[in-house]
């Protein structure tokens, strides 16, 4: 194909080097940021006007004013399973499907999750200040004295295919596992998964460790809020790999402070990066990640794979094969 029939392609960020990037090239002129903070929406804005492609990450935000000075744009392809900054309603609007990665991020997101979580119960952040920062004098009976995972009960919020990934791993620990999801499951689903169904109010009051595995919406923005930490046990730990703003900020620190709750391991804040003068930066009880939940050398090599391929065959005109908006095609 002569360059100028070329589909243009942007991608928002260096990827992990994979095969199908050449089979891109094939078809493509491919554009890719290669700084390491993201394009400003400024410049979004500049590039969406002459691309076909799009190939972004969570830290784009691509809205309806974007998308209204895109005439070219054939597909958006998001590399990560969330798709709360991009405006489906309005890509749907367009007729522009777009494409996300889901399952392959599954195991790794949920094994990240029971780090954070195994790290709380057991203080293991502050353990390992305490012997770097030389008070280690001793065996003590009392010393950095944690959480039992075995006999505790976990509180699922979400239960899609990471929350069920993490409640396979809360089997192994011999828990009791509650969850709250906008669907309830099949009985025999729940019978495999060893689940049982509770309403949020009755998961936050009965779980020793909550979990949270929802997309981000309107109805999930502040899920958890002053109320719902007023009905957590004061040795509850708060584990989010989910989205940030599913928990208000100001709520989960004031819980934290007053040890209201125990503790929080966090993968995901709000916002992102967390400012350094975040008052939850000054908080021993609290864990915090920077977004790391697929971010092992294999995962990212699938996310990838898979995002190039929604690219090319929406480039093609084809069906997308992990299509969020696949009502397009009906
Ligand atoms: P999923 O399979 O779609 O699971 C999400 C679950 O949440 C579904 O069961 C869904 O119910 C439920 N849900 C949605 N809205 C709800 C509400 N208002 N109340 C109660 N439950 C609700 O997605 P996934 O693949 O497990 O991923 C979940 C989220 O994890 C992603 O959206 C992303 O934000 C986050 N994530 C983070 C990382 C990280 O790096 N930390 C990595 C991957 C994913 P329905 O079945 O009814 O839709
Ligand atoms: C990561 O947060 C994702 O949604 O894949």
């Amino acid at each position: 194909m002569s360059p100028a029939n070329l589909a243009r392609v942007f991608i928002t960020r260096r990827l992990p080097q994979v095969d199908e990037l050449e089979q891109l090239r094939q078809i493509a002129v491919v554009e890719t940021w290669s700084e390491r903070q993201p394009p400003t929406y400024s410049v979004l804005l500049e590039k969406v006007k002459s691309i076909d492609g799009l190939l972004c990450l969570l830290t784009d935000s691509i809205d309806r004013q974007l998308l209204e000075i895109a005439p070219s744009l054939k597909v958006i392809s998001q590399m990560a399973v969330g798709y709360d900054n991009i405006d489906i309603p309005a890509a749907t609007a367009r007729g522009v499907p777009v494409g996300n990665t889901p399952g392959v991020l599954t195991n790794a997101t949920a094994d990240l999750t029971w780090a954070l979580l195994m790290a709380a119960a057991r203080r293991i952040v502050e353990a390992q200040s305490f012997v770097r920062g030389g008070q280690w004098l001793t065996w003590e009976p009392t010393l950095l004295l944690g959480a039992d995972l075995s006999g505790s009960t976990l509180g699922i919020v979400g239960l899609g295919r990471i929350g069920q990934a993490v409640a396979r791993r809360a089997r192994g620990f011999d828990m009791k596992i509650l969850y709250y999801s906008r669907h309830r499951l099949e009985p025999s689903l729940e019978e495999s998964l060893g689940v049982e169904y509770a309403e949020l109010k009755t998961l936050l009051s009965e779980s020793d460790f909550i979990s949270l595995h929802t997309a981000l919406s309107a109805e999930t923005y502040h899920l958890i809020g002053d109320r719902q930490f007023q009905l957590m046990k004061s040795s509850a730990i708060l584990i989010n790999t989910a989205r940030g703003s599913i928990v208000d900020s100001q709520a989960l620190y004031q819980a934290l402070s007053t040890n209201q709750i125990a503790g929080a391991a966090l993968d995901v804040t709000d916002p992102e990066p967390i400012p350094m003068d975040s008052p939850l930066l000054k908080l021993d009880n609290v864990i915090i990640t920077p977004h790391i939940g697929s971010a092992s050398y294999q995962t990212r090599a699938k996310m990838a794979q898979m995002a190039i391929n929604n690219l090319i065959a929406g480039l093609e005109g084809k069906r997308l094969p992990h299509c969020v908006n696949d009502e397009l095609y009906r």
